[in-house]
């Protein structure tokens, strides 16, 4: 009898094999669209993914994160690489956008709570050098455990950040540059804690210095 758990019939190795012809003549369309696309058929081979067949690596801090949070580079390739991470128990990994391209986050060990956001005016718009204040609009929230996956997409819900639950948090960043001309040095953003439009979910924030 079915128990209504999806079953977890792939390896790592075997996720990529199946992903990577497709992957990459989807990865050459970098409109919105195309992105959303693409990580649509990135998402439906990972979420099919066993998290047990990804062995948990040696991670390291890195500049300008928390020292509670570590990073490994644990598949390099093209078009994405797979950088896992991990968050120790309550910690936080801190607001940050990708304008560069995508992530698929497949989660694997733990809990955490992760928030999408997305800024309110163009991208291309931002001033990256100047920085200072931009407005947010806050997209998604999801309670993630081993299995889940959470999108990245470009422009919309392109700001990330997790809260790690009482055991840590580890999961798997499956990174695309789908807009390698517009990728800006990382810079962590801070967010307001209450919204300027609880409507729209309009939140203030600033860039940190890092
Ligand atoms: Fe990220």
């Amino acid at each position: 009898m079915h128990t209504g758990i999806r079953e977890r019939e792939l390896t790592w190795a075997e996720f990529t094999e199946e992903v990577l012809p497709e992957a990459r003549t989807l990865a050459t369309d970098a409109s919105a669209a195309g992105i959303e696309r693409y990580l649509g058929v990135l998402a439906a081979s990972a979420s099919r993914v066993d998290p047990a067949s990804i062995a948990r690596p040696q991670f390291s801090a890195y500049p300008g994160y928390p020292d509670d949070v570590g990073f490994a580079l644990s598949h390099r390739g093209s078009p994405f690489l797979g950088v896992q991470f991990w968050i120790e128990p309550g910690a936080f990994l801190p607001f940050h956008p990708h304008p560069g391209g995508s992530v698929c986050t497949l989660f694997l060990e733990g809990a955490a709570r992760v928030s999408n956001f997305e800024f309110a005016e163009p991208m291309d718009a931002l001033d990256w050098e100047k920085k200072g204040d931009v407005l947010v609009r806050r997209t998604r929230e999801q309670l993630l455990h081993p299995g889940d996956i959470n999108l990245v997409a470009n422009p919309r819900d392109n700001i990330h950040g997790f809260r790690a639950g009482p055991k840590g948090a580890r999961g798997i960043d499956i990174t695309t540059g789908n807009r390698p001309e517009n990728r800006h040095g990382d810079s962590l953003l801070e967010i307001a804690g209450a919204p300027r439009d609880a409507t729209l979910g309009v939140f203030e924030a600033h860039w940190r210095d890092s």
